[in-house]
């Protein structure tokens, strides 16, 4: 391994001297390039803190380094934070959220020595008080509009909060639904995640990053820490250099050339270097080939953690590697506190670090307008929301809009939904009345009363025109010491003191008295997070069981999933007659499944992420390569790439999602089969709504390099559109395909097109496409 990174280092740039061009192929945001209003602006800025530096003391910068947790409500550390503050010993604080808590906070910095702000940061990664839903179902939507209106609404309202930050966007690039914190991000596509995340910090950082409404993006976990082996959380990534630079990396950088201000390094090594003492990937990657000026936050005593990681013998030789590389704050540990005064009497960190740090951190409170006045987010006591809680201060509709786009149809046998608001309906299952749940995690200062659970949704969509029943028919997990992992630190699932069996008689009897069934069943919300990984990725066998009685009563059978992450639903998709995935679909997640369920709206919904057959299949992504002896079902053959016990495909692919009209595509049109060297070509399809009911699909282009100079994935998503239509109506799509469309990094890392056949596949999901081809010149 050291023999490949030796050969990155060597040769990077040396490439990107020969190649005269940015080896990555990025454009990156360079000072030059910048208009002269803004080149003023800039001068200023640093002429500011050049004055503010000369001023500061070596222990007043390091200082600035010290980014604090502080939750509010009673903290025994909080007094001697407090004078800490005041003595100049802390940057920034995160979690704590209100108004009126972190005004304290700021008064406690305008009486340091020099005044410096605080900044104020929180994980709003889905909603500040308004949740939406989890980044699955965000993706899920690919409406790239209505992702950028949850953005704009998390910053309103987490700036009328106090809040200057936010911990987002997550774009770490999953391929392993065992990983918890899947549900965090926009699933496994490079494409798709670059887009979302670019996004949202557009949204997030509004025109003017110093505006009251705007707070500023870091975009994590940089970088590749949806590749941990295993699915296990925090464990080892390693990969290739044209993977790391062709899949994971570019999300990242998509965010970054968005404007986002800062960067939150991974707690995860990648190719053996821990990545907050990862020179390479923190200076020559991210400063020198992406031209990023921002902040970079290590992750929550992640300097610490280079101890165990077995790269840094003690505090101070974790604090040294971590300021040398290029970590500017040290998150919830006091490494740099402790150790960068003695780190730099003895010469072994430089004053030139500890500055270029320091300036980073001024930076950001200079560009958040902090400087100008430091209670600008925070506002005067007379203006604090009498409840900060009040239902005034939530965006219910859009709320429900984008949760009603994040659901995802898998099968509608029968055509059993939508359902009529009428008869009998038994709503089991004990994710049924869960409000909790239905937040997701992550869900920053999001309020499980104000949020409306499936049951809710359906009761207020049928008003008295149906007969509902409830049972919770099981516990979400049986397993004791399950139950008390995930109740460790905060109350996650609750257990019913009824036995197995009285809960499931319990279901089964409303079962019998109903026309249908909708189950509610899936993952608690603490199921799907950080630190909250699985070796199998089933519905729990007290949920399965419960499934299975159900079944039994021969009533239709409609599961709604709420999960984060792809799940092995074989019995599932064998025996329900319908499937709705909801994942976490946020404070108004009930209203929008009834939307769904009653045909009130038309689901739209398409996968971010492949759902596998089962554990065994994992990794299981769209955009494989083909392998040199690939399988062909409609010729079976032994020596092939395959398994003898399952299929080698997914049970849902990548892109797929069903609705309740039926939408057909045309033949691709191309506007030339030839494209020349800086050209481009035109794909176009019509998509017609052939069915009885309007409806929005969305038209996803995927293109692949048969022969290069490297294997190539089989296809990878290039363009999408998502498109409305009335029913019978038809609309033209077309997409440009340019050359970086076709460009990948190849064996020595040069970025770029190789001229020869591409194909072309234009379709509703990744795996049933329409194709055409062209030649690059
Ligand atoms: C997580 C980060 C998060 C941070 C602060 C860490 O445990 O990995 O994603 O932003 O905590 O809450």
């Amino acid at each position: 391994m050291k023999q490949l990174r030796l050969k990155l280092r060597l040769t990077l740039p040396l490439l990107i001297a020969l190649a005269g061009a940015p080896a990555f192929g990025q454009t990156g945001t360079h000072p030059t390039n910048n208009p002269p209003s803004m080149m003023r602006e800039q001068a200023a800025r640093e002429a500011f803190i050049d004055k503010l530096m000369s001023r500061m003391t070596v222990d007043e910068k390091i200082g600035q380094l010290r980014l604090v947790s502080l939750p509010a409500g009673s903290n025994p550390d909080k007094p001697k934070f407090m004078d800490d503050i005041r003595a100049g010993r802390a940057g920034a604080v995160f979690n704590t959220v209100t108004p009126k808590d972190i005004r304290v906070l700021q008064d406690a910095a305008m009486q340091s020595r020099l005044k410096i702000p605080l900044f104020f940061a929180y994980d709003v990664i889905h909603g500040q008080r308004t949740i939406f839903p989890i980044g699955l179902g965000l993706a899920s939507s690919w409406n790239l509009d209505a992702i950028r209106q949850t953005g704009r609404i998390s910053a309103i309202e987490a700036s009328a909060d106090g809040l200057d930050v936010t911990w987002s966007p997550m774009v770490d690039i999953s391929r392993d639904p065992r990983w918890g914190r899947n549900s965090e991000g926009f699933g496994e596509d490079t494409y798709l995640t670059s887009r979302i995340g670019a996004e949202l910090v557009k949204a997030y950082q509004g025109d003017d990053p110093a505006a009251r409404d705007s707070i500023l993006a870091m975009v994590k976990h940089f970088a590749a820490y949806g590749a941990v082996e295993g699915g296990r959380d925090y464990n080892t990534v390693d990969m290739s250099p044209q993977r790391l630079f062709q899949d994971y990396l570019p999300p990242y950088k998509a965010a970054l050339d968005a404007g986002a201000a800062g960067v939150m390094i991974a707690l995860n090594s990648l190719n053996g270097v821990p990545a907050t003492g990862d020179k390479w990937l923190l200076q020559d990657v991210l400063r020198k080939q992406w031209g990023f000026k921002g902040i970079t936050v290590s992750d929550h005593g992640a300097i610490m953690e280079m101890i165990k990681h077995g790269v840094a013998a003690d505090g101070r030789d974790a604090a040294r590697l971590a300021i040398t590389a290029g970590a500017d704050m040290s998150m919830s540990d006091t490494m740099y506190g402790d150790n960068l005064k003695p780190l730099l009497d003895s010469g072994r960190v430089s004053m030139a670090d500890l500055d270029r740090a320091t300036r980073d951190v001024l930076r950001v409170k200079y560009d958040l307008g902090l400087f100008q006045d430091p209670y600008r987010r925070i506002g005067r006591p007379e203006n604090d929301p009498p409840d900060v809680n009040a239902e005034s201060r939530l965006h219910r509709d859009a709320a429900r809009q984008v949760a009603r786009e994040s659901l995802v149809l898998l099968k509608n046998q029968g055509g059993v939904l939508p359902l009529r608001k009428q008869g009998t309906i038994a709503v089991v299952g004990p994710l049924a009345k869960s409000q909790r749940d239905m937040m997701g995690n992550w869900s920053a200062a999001g309020r499980a009363d104000q949020t409306v659970s499936a049951y809710q949704g359906i009761a207020n969509a049928v008003g008295g025109q149906a007969r509902l029943l409830y049972a919770k028919g099981a516990n979400v997990i049986d397993d004791p010491e399950i139950v008390k992992y995930l109740n460790l630190y905060e109350q996650d699932v609750d257990v019913d003191p009824r036995t197995p069996a009285q809960l499931i008689d319990e279901a089964v009897a409303a079962a019998r008295q109903a026309d249908v069934v909708v189950a509610v069943v899936g993952e608690s919300q603490g199921m799907a997070h950080e630190a909250s990984s699985r070796s199998d990725i089933v519905i729990p066998d007290s949920q399965a069981r419960l499934l299975r009685a159900l079944k039994a009563t021969g009533k239709p059978l409609v599961i709604v999933l709420m999960n984060g992450r792809p799940l092995a639903l074989g019995w599932e998709n064998d025996n329900a007659d319908a499937m709705l995935e909801t994942w976490f679909a946020g404070t108004e997640g009930g209203n929008a499944v009834a939307d769904v369920l009653f045909g009130d709206y038309n689901p739209s919904g398409k996968l971010p992420m492949t759902f596998p057959r089962s554990v065994g299949q994992i990794p299981i992504y769209y955009s494989h390569l083909n392998t040199g002896r690939p399988f062909d079902p409609a010729h079976p053959d032994k020596y092939t790439s395959r398994y003898f016990d399952a299929p080698n495909g997914p049970l849902f692919p990548f892109g797929y999602g069903l609705s309740y009209t039926r939408f057909e595509l045309s033949p691709v049109t191309l506007s030339s089969a030839e494209m020349p060297r800086n050209g481009t070509v035109q794909a176009s399809v019509t998509v017609t709504n052939t069915g009885q009911r309007d409806g929005a699909t969305v038209v996803q282009l995927y293109l692949q390099d048969p022969v290069a100079s490297i294997s190539r994935p089989v296809k990878e998503l290039k363009h999408f559109e998502k498109v409305m239509l009335k029913a019978g109506e038809s609309r033209k799509v077309s997409f440009t395909i340019d050359e970086d469309d076709l460009s990948f990094y190849n064996a020595q890392l040069h970025y770029g097109a190789e001229p020869g056949a591409f194909n072309v596949y234009v379709g509703l999901d990744s795996e049933d496409v329409k194709q055409a081809g062209f030649t690059l010149r």
